[in-house]
């Protein structure tokens, strides 16, 4: 789908479906006035009918309305005018973009955002219109022998303020586009079965993404792994046919000796739990455990294409959990490469395996900041549910910067949660250094504290995206999450937020 913006009158472009607000008590937006005198009276009309009371969510379709000279006027309620913030706004646009498609109209022409959001500027009402409206058009049907209708929608005229330049505004609309394919990315190679999208297929794809953007980096097979030490990583891989592969991605749009932001993601391709089985319901979910992989190759193919002007590395251990005669069982020990022993009481809590070993392995660029992403514990999705997503850190700077990111990008939000020495505690092994596993009291927080003991020499942070990297039930697939987050914590270090 193709965006254009445009300032002042919308007489002349308003395409297939010109597209209105109305507010709850059946006012019309501020901004529905620059769109021509037919126009303005078909929606006095349809206000006056009653037909649309403004309820937030709601819609009505209307084909060539009495005075409008254009074939589809379509009106989205907005709700309360005193409550139309962040969250408002984004269901607005997805609403709207959601009945245009279904109304099979090729083109339209959005005055939505125009109207004024509470606390943010116009170049972000155009970044975030992008943003939903792309994420409300993807489409996964690469396995469907008999695809969906064709997409008609292909061209989305976005009406911007007049006072807000069009640098700004095309910059804002880049940005909206650059995450939106980011999301895209991160959702089509989360949405792909394990029998396709193995570690292999994911280092292919990172290999693609380094060609296209001439990225520097390279993908550490399972022989270098060995030399280098990371047992902790290798013990994940040992009970499955499909070898092991650490991405290694730099984006280097900063200058030379600007030390690098390291993202690391998780990649586990599918995790059956290994030999400590998990049950069979939902099991298939399980081929969404490599969604933070997805989200930091999603994160730097949308870095790369802003051409933001800092250093990225992104780094994901990708591996398949599996049982079998050669994999890791309950009790065994491993020297990981930091030189810490782990006891691998669970060989379900293998996320935290393959990331402290990537996290030391981070240590060599020297970071400004280190950000790892993973579908950690179920616990996570207990507590935050599929809202929010856990975020720990041993830096507040760091942390206050990513929940702001979360608040700016509105629909990915954080939550902090504790990550305090008394729960280290529950980390103790009586065989080794440490084990992998915490009890069943505060389970994201024993994980990601079990992390801090890799990230003791950089200021860190964690994602835990268990609950938000996917949906369940009628809406199952992988959601992007946290692309958007993390774009927008790259934006604001970059200064390119406005
Ligand atoms: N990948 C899972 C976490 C998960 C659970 C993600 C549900 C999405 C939905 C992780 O590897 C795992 O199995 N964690 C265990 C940890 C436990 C053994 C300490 C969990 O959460 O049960
Ligand atoms: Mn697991
Ligand atoms: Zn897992």
């Amino acid at each position: 789908m193709e965006f254009s913006i445009k300032s002042g009158n919308l007489e002349k472009r308003r395409g297939a479906c010109l597209v209105l607000g109305v507010f709850e008590s059946r006012t019309p937006a501020p901004a529905s006035w620059a769109v021509g005198q037919d126009a303005r009276r078909a929606l006095a009309e349809v206000l006056a009918s009653g037909d649309m009371n403004g309820r937030a969510g709601s819609t009505l379709m209307l084909r060539k309305p009495h005075a409008l000279g254009s074939e589809r006027l379509l009106l989205v309620g907005l709700g309360k005018e005193r409550e139309f913030g962040d969250q408002a706004y984004a269901t607005a646009i997805r609403t709207a973009v959601k009945a245009i498609r279904d109304s099979g109209a090729a083109d339209a022409a959005l005055l939505l955002t125009r109207i004024p959001v509470k606390k943010r500027s116009a170049a972000w009402r155009i970044r975030q219109a992008v943003i939903i409206a792309s994420e409300t058009m993807y489409r996964f049907d690469r396995f469907k022998s008999k695809k969906e209708d064709k997409r008609p929608l292909d061209d989305l005229l976005l009406a911007v303020d007049d006072k807000i330049g069009e640098t700004a505004a095309a910059q804002a609309l880049a940005q909206g586009l650059a995450i939106g394919e980011g999301v895209a990315l991160a959702k089509t190679l989360g949405n792909l079965p394990s029998n396709v999208c193995t570690p292999a297929y994911l280092a292919e794809a990172a290999r693609q993404l380094m060609e296209e953007h001439q990225l520097g980096g390279q993908v550490i097979e399972h022989a270098e792994m060995e030399k280098l030490g990371m047992h902790a990583l290798l013990s994940v891989a040992k009970g499955s046919r499909q070898a092991p592969k650490l991405i290694v991605a730099h984006y280097r749009g900063g200058k030379s000796g600007d030390k690098p932001i390291v993202l690391v993601g998780k990649g586990v391709t599918f995790d059956s739990g290994g030999i400590s089985l998990k049950p069979g319901e939902g099991l298939d979910e399980m081929k969404f455990d490599m969604c933070g992989a997805a989200s930091v190759l999603g994160t730097l193919k949308a870095a790369a294409r802003l051409q933001l002007p800092l250093n990225l590395t992104v780094i994901a251990p990708c591996v398949e959990n599996m049982p079998g005669g050669m994999a890791s069982k309950p009790g065994d020990i491993v020297t990981s490469l930091s030189g810490q022993s782990i006891e691998i009481l669970n060989t379900d809590a293998e996320g935290r395996l393959i990331l402290c070993d990537a996290l030391s392995y981070a240590e060599r660029f020297k970071p400004q900041a280190v950000i790892d992403v993973a579908t950690l514990t179920g616990a996570c999705v207990v507590a935050l549910g599929h809202v929010a997503s856990g975020l720990f850190a041993n830096n507040d700077e760091l942390a206050g910067a990513l929940l702001d990111a979360g608040d700016t990008a509105a629909v990915d939000r954080a939550w902090r949660l504790p990550l305090w020495d008394d729960y280290q505690e529950q980390l103790k092994s009586n065989f080794a250094d440490l084990a992998n596993i915490g009890g069943r009291p505060a389970g994201s927080i024993t994980a990601a504290c079990f992390l801090s003991r890799f990230a003791g020499k950089f200021a860190w942070a964690h994602l835990d995206v268990a609950g938000t990297a996917r949906k369940s039930g009628a809406d199952k697939g992988a959601t992007g999450r946290p692309v958007p987050l993390l774009t927008h914590f790259l934006l604001a270090r970059a200064g390119k937020l406005r």
